[in-house]
């Protein structure tokens, strides 16, 4: 669905995104995690066809963000990092606003701002003028604005950003509902763990550059080296300790105090993950559960910001 080819952005001598390439099936959801000034937003700026490459390029559901800007508009819906200022203009107004730049029918667009302001939790504020709306209301409007014409793809600037934590949630709630509707969404953050529960693929961006990307997992255990395992016993986790060292793709097994578990780095894929548990079953170890440590995104972002990984 998004196909970023070599993509470069220069601003005079700085170089704001480096030869960046990306590919995102339908139906992912990418985080695009980097700190303050990596290029997050001159990369979802070029996508959203506001901002012209230096070189390279990208397609959109097979459109060229260069050659054909005005059909990758229609398939996107781009939320920019701030909220413009609206004087005098109430919420259903502004989004009957967009709907009609959207070439939306009059008959047609009651219809599509009272589906997109249900969808947001917004409709009690239909009549309201946008100037009144608490910042959490005005990120979920202009959420709002992104889906009048239904597209495709999502391209979110750090749509919580400067939320409480509970606008956070509502906004972790509508992004849950819009990956289930199909959608393709780019979502970028400095927040790591906010992405960590709906992105099946992630990328870090640090001075223009991907340093990585690629699925949740895969990258956990890239940057680790392996996979966590926690194994908790009944009894005798020494024992349990000892007869781990003996096999094969142990990189380390220790009891971990804060689990009261034992934490194994483990080398080895799914099914020498199986006969790991099955040998210690057989030799009579009395396993009570059986875990792999599911990612830290934070984990992730310090080690390869620090070059861990190179
Ligand atoms: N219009 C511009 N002119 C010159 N330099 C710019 C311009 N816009 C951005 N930059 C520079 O490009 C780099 C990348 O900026 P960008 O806004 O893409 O970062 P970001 O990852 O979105 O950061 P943040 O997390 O703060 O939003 C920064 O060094 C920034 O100073
Ligand atoms: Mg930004």
């Amino acid at each position: 669905m998004i196909t970023i080819q070599h993509l470069r952005k220069e601003y005079k001598t700085l170089v704001a995104v480096d030869d960046l390439c990306l590919h995102l099936e339908e139906g992912d959801i990418f985080g695009f995690i980097g700190p303050n000034g990596a290029g997050k937003t001159t990369t979802i700026k070029m996508l959203a066809t506001l901002l012209r490459p230096t070189s390279g390029t990208a397609t959109i559901a097979g459109f060229d963000i260069v050659r054909e800007p005005e059909a990758v508009r229609a398939v996107i819906g781009y939320m920019p990092d701030f909220f413009g200022v609206y004087d005098d203009i109430k919420v259903w107004e502004y989004l009957d606003f967009f709907a009609a730049a959207y070439k939306i029918p009059t008959e047609r667009r009651h219809h599509v701002v009272q589906d997109v302001l249900e969808l947001t939790d917004l409709t009690g504020k239909r009549d309201a003028y946008v100037e009144e709306l608490s910042r959490g209301m005005k990120q979920r409007l202009c959420l709002a604005k992104t889906l009048v014409h239904d597209p495709k793809v999502l391209l979110l600037d750090e749509p919580a950003s400067g939320l409480d934590p509970r606008a956070r949630i509502e906004i972790k709630e509508l992004l849950k509902e819009l990956k289930s509707m199909g959608k393709t969404i780019l979502i970028s953050s400095h927040i790591l763990p906010e992405l960590a529960d709906f992105c099946n693929k992630i990328g870090i961006i640090e001075k223009g550059k991907l340093v990585i990307s690629g699925g949740v997992q895969e990258i956990m255990r890239q940057v680790r080296g392996g996979r966590v395992l926690l194994v908790r016993v009944l009894d005798e986790p020494d024992r349990a300790i000892e007869l781990l060292e003996t096999m094969e793709g142990i990189l380390s097994a220790s009891v971990d105090e804060v689990h009261s578990a034992i934490r194994i780095e483990f080398a080895g894929d799914e099914t020498a993950q199986h006969a790991l548990l099955r040998r210690l079953i057989e030799n009579g170890v009395r396993v009570q559960s059986f875990d792999e440590v599911q990612t830290d995104l934070e984990e992730i972002f310090m080690k390869v910001t620090r070059g861990i990984v190179s």
